[in-house]
């Protein structure tokens, strides 16, 4: 690339995503290759935007998250994924990210961060990639990130020990059922173990961790066909499943990881008995303590009364399916 061409700047916009199959493990930690499957949700709410500008005239990379310059191991990460777009002789960047939503709680936000990355990045570097590529670019950022490349219903799939090149796939767009999912934020403080550490602890401790990752292909399976049939109650009754199939695994490990608070046991407490008592509404977590609750339209405000009692929930965020990751605006310097 010409130094004419790398005065380029561009701005994406990624939608985080919640996964309705969870992933939890690698099959090879530093190329980032998932050991399972999954399949998520894009959500509209939430979300990154991205510019990235590269330019000849910076001898380091600066890199700007929600008003503020970040140093040390959020710079790294963003630095080692700029590396990837370039083989070589890479120009420094100037990278200013923005959520609108709380960061580094379990709310998905690398999963945004790195989706929306990726685009800017290979826009502005004047690159061409297919979603796909784009896909296998945010996954080295974030396992997650890969499938906020795409709206709607996401898989994201998982390769063999011989392959490296993993990518989800759109399976039904943002248009296609309007399932709605109100986040729960119970705190704004950052976990304290992030996904990348608890799943290796996992791997490595857990006496059930093989038989999750066997499991995997049918969970998938039926979380397809359930999405395929619109079926809701059977949606929701697979992603409470993984849910908490994926939490157990996590607090079997050792030392036990237990992404929880009280609040979040409330929550699921008040949703279950809702279900009880005839709502079809399901929960998710991630690997934080908010709580993310499964409604079709007509059931959302019930949900909502429900969870209007209890004090200790700092905001409720209701999303919808989300639309894919694209460039916003894109400019020569
Ligand atoms: O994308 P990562 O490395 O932040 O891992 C995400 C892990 C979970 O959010 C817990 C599950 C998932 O599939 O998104």
């Amino acid at each position: 690339m010409d130094k004419k061409s790398r005065q380029y700047s561009a701005t994406a916009v990624a939608c985080a995503n919640i996964a309705l199959i969870k992933y939890w493990g690698k099959r090879h930690r530093d190329k980032n290759l998932p050991a399972v499957g999954s399949i998520s949700l894009t959500l509209n709410a939430l979300k990154t935007e991205t510019s990235v500008r590269f330019d000849d005239t910076l001898s380091v990379d600066w890199f700007e998250m929600n008003g503020q310059v970040a140093a040390g191991r959020p710079l790294q990460r963003v630095s080692r994924f700029l590396d990837l777009i370039w083989n070589n002789d890479r120009p420094k960047a100037r990278v200013k990210s923005k959520n609108n939503f709380v960061t580094g709680a379990g709310l998905a936000s690398s999963a945004s961060g790195f989706a929306a990355l990726a685009l800017a990045a290979n826009r502005a570097a004047h690159k061409d990639r297919s979603r796909q590529e784009l896909s296998q670019l945010a996954r080295q950022g974030s396992g997650s990130a890969a499938r906020s490349i795409f709206g709607g219903f996401v898989e994201m799939k998982c390769g063999t020990h011989t392959t490296d090149n993993d990518y989800a796939v759109g399976l039904f767009d943002e248009n296609y059922w309007d399932v709605r999912m109100l986040i729960a934020v119970t705190t704004r403080e950052e976990k304290k173990i992030s996904s990348t550490d608890g799943m290796m602890r996992t791997a490595q401790t857990s006496p059930y961790y093989k038989q999750w990752v066997s499991r995997q292909p049918h969970d998938l399976a039926e979380m397809r066909d359930s999405i395929e049939r619109k079926d809701f109650s059977k949606m929701g009754e697979l992603t409470e499943h993984s849910c908490f199939k994926m939490h157990g695994l996590a607090m079997s490990a050792k030392p036990p990881l237990l992404y929880w608070n009280n609040i979040t046991v409330k929550i699921i407490n008040i949703i279950h008995r809702l279900r009880r008592n005839g709502t079809a509404a399901y929960v998710t977590i991630d690997a934080g303590p908010q709580v993310k609750i499964m409604a079709l339209p007509k059931s959302i405000d019930k949900v909502k009364q429900a969870l209007h009692s209890l004090s200790g929930i700092k905001e409720l965020i209701e999303c919808k399916p989300g639309s894919g990751a694209v460039i916003k605006s894109f400019e020569q310097v």
